[in-house]
């Protein structure tokens, strides 16, 4: 051992005394052993995190040149959004720190719909990984909140109306609604107060708890390991050392191969980044780039892709019940759409976790089910016509019945019988 080898070893073991550096790396890198059939459905949570790290190191790089301000500067423009436009034209590299961070919302959300998806595959949320689907869905939530309140901080026209839109919805809610709505916005309209708290929320209060919520996740992954694409527990079959056999460390193995994920999602990014970093009116909305105008209603509003699903769901509802308003009922079902997800890990019954050994009747579901949420998120882009209104209530139909009907057609669904170790 070199002299330098020998001061670093003796740093490390002071260290060790103190904080589990060595012990913590082995529990969760180079002793962890995850299941050696990983696929390509399995880059997604460590894309995630690259996104997350991207979106928190670019947005502490926007805040520094932000101003969270409604009143308009001398050309009569407003504050908040002159200093978007001058981030983008006059902050060294703002341009690309600002595309960075406008890409990374619409990656985050590619990224996590992927991850979730791979879920309903794999029955990842089943037995005993619940807790790990419901900090999911907590971080899904919350990411959403992120999403809604970072669309405002621009201050153009959609951020505005869209924020006006989304906050109205609350009023809907019978007794408290017009008063709530008035609470969350801080004034009789979307303005100053409101952009104000909104970039609170979006700079800090929201970004805590998501990677506290990450934090869960992860600590709650790693008690007990993750599942994989046979859905088969590999913990079953240990060596005498107590080592899965179908196990391999985390690190190197999966460390090196998550970079090699990482660095195609990055040329993926890129590619967007640089040459087309609006994503076609899709991840940056033409009418944001006119200043939020209170006086003038954009002919078409509607939110950005990632939320258009749900806003589908929403206004698929058209008739009024128990003398309740249709609108009530249609921001009952949205929140319906989104929640009924935790529900998951009970909602399937079938013998076996994996789509693999699944019989034909959840696999025709599944299809059903990812046809109707692609057509109800294209619907909600569009401006409604009573044909698309019928094809969303289609839609919503099937969405439901997914998850309604699962208890009953996962335990009656013919399955393969599943393997006893993990395949290739
Ligand atoms: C910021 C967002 C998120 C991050 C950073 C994240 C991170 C991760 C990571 C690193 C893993 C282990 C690697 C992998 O299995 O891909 C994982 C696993 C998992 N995540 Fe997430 N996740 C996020 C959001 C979600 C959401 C929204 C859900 C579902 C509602 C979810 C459900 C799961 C499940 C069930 C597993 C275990 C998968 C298995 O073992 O097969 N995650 N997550």
């Amino acid at each position: 051992m070199s002299a330098m080898t020998a001061k670093l070893q003796g740093l490390l073991d002071w260290v060790d005394e103190r904080f589990p550096a060595t012990s913590g790396w082995k529990a969760h890198l180079s002793e962890y052993y995850a299941p050696k059939n990983f696929n390509f459905w399995y880059f997604f949570g460590s894309l995630a995190l690259v996104v997350l790290v991207n979106q928190i190191l670019t947005g502490i790089l926007l805040t520094m040149h932000y101003k969270p301000d409604a009143t308009l500067n001398g050309s009569g423009v407003p504050v908040a959004f002159a200093s978007v436009e001058y981030i983008m034209r006059d902050v060294p590299w703002g341009w690309l720190i600002r595309y960075m961070h406008s890409t990374g919302a619409s990656a985050f959300f590619v990224v996590v719909y992927l991850h979730m998806f791979r879920g309903l595959l794999y029955g990842s949320h089943r037995k005993p990984r619940e807790l790990i689907w419901i900090f999911g869905m907590l971080i899904f939530l919350m990411l959403m909140a992120e999403a809604f309140f970072g669309y405002l901080l621009p201050w153009g026209q959609m951020s505005f109306w869209g924020a006006q839109v989304i906050v109205n919805m609350f009023s809907a809610i019978p007794l408290i609604g017009p008063d709530l709505s008035l609470w969350l916005r801080g004034d009789f309209v979307v303005g100053d107060a409101t952009l104000n708290r909104f970039f609170a929320f979006h700079v800090i209060a929201v970004p805590l708890v998501l990677v506290g919520l990450v934090a869960a996740h992860l600590i709650a992954l790693h008690e007990v390991g993750s599942n994989n694409p046979d859905g088969i527990e590999i913990k079953k079959n240990k060596d005498a050392k107590g080592i899965p056999l179908d196990g391999i460390p985390f690190h190197p193995y999966y460390t090196v191969k998550d970079i090699v994920g990482v660095v195609v999602f990055l040329m993926v990014c890129s590619v967007v980044i640089f040459f087309m970093p609006e994503g076609g009116g899709y991840f940056l909305e033409s009418n944001n780039f006119i200043p939020a105008n209170p006086f003038q209603t954009p002919a078409h509003i509607a939110p950005v892709w990632y939320f258009t699903p749900y806003y589908s769901v929403l206004r698929s509802i058209t008739y009024p019940l128990f003398g309740l308003e249709a609108k009530f009922w249609g921001v009952v079902g949205m929140g319906a759409a989104v929640v009924i997800f935790f529900l998951l890990p009970w909602l399937d019954r079938s013998p076996v976790k994996s789509i693999r050994y699944k019989g034909p009747v959840y696999k025709t579901a599944l299809a059903l089910f990812v046809i109707a949420f692609g057509t109800l998120g294209y619907l909600g882009v569009l401006p409604p016509t009573p044909v698309r209104t019928l094809v969303g209530q289609i839609c919503s139909v099937v969405y439901f019945a997914f998850f309604i009907l699962m208890p009953i057609y996962s335990k009656l669904d013919k399955c393969k019988q599943e393997p006893e170790r993990v395949t290739g």
